[in-house]
């Protein structure tokens, strides 16, 4: 399947607009949305020189009414997307205590919220066409744990109980749902959410190397081409996953070993 119509969240900067540039050598008419307008411009004008075409739009995700007046102009004017990726992330890791409740709510506004929000503009649209691919792009941290994090983590975890109840919720209908589940990626991310890189749990880097953000972009795309359930791009995560469902006290003792900054 060659997606024809591609809706991308946080396709200003880093993962998203990789994503966008890779979408757009399929030619595909890609629909960019993150807050800073400049940049999409930007990324719009690379999309169109890699053979696509892009429409952008600024908008703050964590607003609800936003999106469902984004959503309606997108359906009335541009159509219904095939894929539609929602990106869009952001959340500082800090232990908990230094963690406002504002900090907290945005977490969950943006990726979660967003995603449920958008999902819901669009979805009636795809069921009634009997096709349309959801995706959901998040981090280790809705599978597994380690301190200094708690506000990203719980967030990330409400994302994944999203995407897999919506998976479950859709079955039959011809909608496909996926969960891309990343790695450290190199992107602006670490520089938008000072003090996070801290926390991250260390890996081996012959195991689970870092990724930059066009080999996570190709994950994606490769994942979703092939209407895949879940996306683990380093692979070798799977693992860790595994081993955490049936012996979360060994891998949470693990992780909290290894993060570089020690909790407080
Ligand atoms: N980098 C990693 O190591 C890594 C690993 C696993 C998963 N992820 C996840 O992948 C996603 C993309 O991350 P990235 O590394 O590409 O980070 P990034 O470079 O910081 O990009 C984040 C994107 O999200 C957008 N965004 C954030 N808050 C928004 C809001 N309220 N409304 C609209 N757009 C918003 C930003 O756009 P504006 O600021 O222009 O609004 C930006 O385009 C995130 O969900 C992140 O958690 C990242």
């Amino acid at each position: 399947m060659t997606a024809k119509l591609v809706l991308i969240t946080g396709a200003s900067s880093g993962i998203g607009e990789a994503l966008a540039k890779r979408y757009a050598r399929t030619g595909a008419h890609v629909l960019l949305l993150a807050r800073d307008a400049k940049r999409l411009a930007a990324v719009a004008d690379a999309v169109r020189e890699s053979g696509g075409t892009a429409t952008a739009f600024s908008i703050d995700l964590a607003d609800a009414k936003a999106i469902e007046d984004t959503s309606a102009t997108i359906a009335r004017e541009i159509g219904i997307p095939d894929v539609l990726i929602n990106n869009a992330g952001a959340g500082r890791w800090l232990p908990l205590l230094k963690t406002t409740a504002k900090e907290a709510l945005a977490m969950i506004e943006v990726p979660y919220l967003a995603a449920f929000n958008l999902t819901r503009a669009f979805l009636p649209y795809m069921l009634a066409r009997g096709s349309g691919t959801i995706a959901c792009v998040t981090s280790p941290g809705s599978y597994v744990v380690w301190p200094n994090a708690n506000a990203y983590i719980a967030a990330r975890h409400a994302l994944k109980g999203f995407t897999d109840a919506l998976r479950s919720e859709v079955r039959g209908t011809g909608i496909i749902v996926t969960l891309a589940v990343l790695g450290p990626v190199a992107t602006p991310y670490w520089e938008h959410n000072p003090g996070s890189r801290e926390y991250l749990p260390r890996a081996n880097p012959r195991l689970a190397p870092p990724l930059n953000a066009a080999e996570a972009a190709e994950a994606i795309f490769e994942g979703v081409e092939s209407r895949k359930w879940t996306v683990v791009k380093p692979a070798i995560m799977r693992a860790l996953f595994l081993l955490n469902a049936v012996a979360p006290e060994l891998v949470t003792r693990h992780l909290r070993r290894s993060i570089r900054k020690r909790p407080n």
